[in-house]
């Protein structure tokens, strides 16, 4: 019998993949019955979002096979399904990294799962060093573009369960984040009267914090914030043809001239200011999708 434990790596072949997401999703729905439309991955400090799902059923990680654990402080490790805003939708509150040292097919078995359930669109948040310098704490920017510093998608291998061969891919990933759903959230964040930037995310295995250094460069090619986050999700949802809308919480001011180094408890805090900006911002974006016209 498998381990239902045992972690994914990129020696499994297609077949063993997709026989594992069967076996979560069977007992997923033997404890909710619901269809979600929309999935959500929380990240760290974000988490308290799911107090706002309705009808809810909640489902440690643990209890469902071949889920990936967590050791992340920050992080619960549960799948919540149920209502937001009268749309049907599953939360991931928590999520592994690649610095915990997980392959990627591992990292994102999360939105393999959720895909399975049958959501058409998934919706990634994460914490964030700000590097433009007009970001301050608990700013939540929209995430645009991304520049992969992780150089691990998981697609490159030739276990990834996707056809990489199928130039499509290649075509969607250069535009990962849909350009429709941003402009929804602009909306939505202009009728809420919440301030939201949009800007490119630089990603970085991790999981130490940047070094001064580090962050001037990083602003230097572009990047508005940095995180350890996100990218392999939203590279796998996109090539998966998942419609794809990615946040940052600004937790921190990666200011390279300022000598104080970045913590972990900094970005916890940060996080809880940007939290309620986001169930705002979200409540709003589904009601017009809960509306009759939409
Ligand atoms: N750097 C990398 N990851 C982060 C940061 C940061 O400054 N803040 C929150 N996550």
């Amino acid at each position: 019998m498998n381990d239902t434990t045992q972690e994914l790596s990129s020696q499994e072949s297609n077949g063993e993949i997709e026989d594992k997401v069967h076996d979560s999703i069977v007992a997923i729905q033997k404890k909710s019955s619901l269809a979600p439309r929309v999935g959500i991955i929380l990240g760290s400090g974000l988490g308290d979002f799911t107090n706002h799902i309705t009808q809810a059923t909640s489902i440690p990680y643990c209890d469902i096979p071949f889920f990936p654990k967590l050791s992340a402080a920050g992080h619960a490790g549960e799948l919540i399904l149920g209502h937001f805003d009268q749309i049907p939708i599953v939360a991931m509150r928590g999520r592994s990294h690649l610095y915990e040292g997980h392959d990627p097919l591992w990292a994102t078995y999360g939105v393999r799962v959720m895909k399975a359930l049958g959501i058409d669109t998934l919706i990634v948040s994460n914490a964030a060093g700000g590097l433009n310098p007009r970001f301050a704490v608990g700013d939540v920017v929209l995430i645009d573009s991304h520049i992969d510093m992780m150089f691990r998608s998981g697609l490159t291998s030739n276990h990834s369960g996707i056809q990489v061969a199928d130039m499509g891919i290649a075509q969607r990933l250069g535009k990962t984040y849909d350009e429709s759903l941003i402009v929804a959230t602009l909306k939505a964040a202009k009728e809420s009267r919440i301030a939201i930037s949009r800007g490119t995310y630089l990603a970085t295995l991790g999981p130490t914090y940047e070094t001064r250094a580090e962050y001037r460069a990083f602003r230097m090619l572009g990047a508005d914030m940095v995180g350890m986050s996100t990218v392999p999700e939203t590279i796998l949802a996109a090539a998966m043809k998942l419609r794809v809308l990615a946040f940052s919480v600004i937790t921190n001011v990666a200011a390279p001239d300022i000598t104080t180094a970045t913590s972990h408890d900094e970005v916890l805090v940060g996080a809880a200011t940007a939290q309620a900006k986001l169930v705002t911002l979200l409540g709003n974006l589904f009601s017009q999708w809960s509306a009759p016209s939409a």
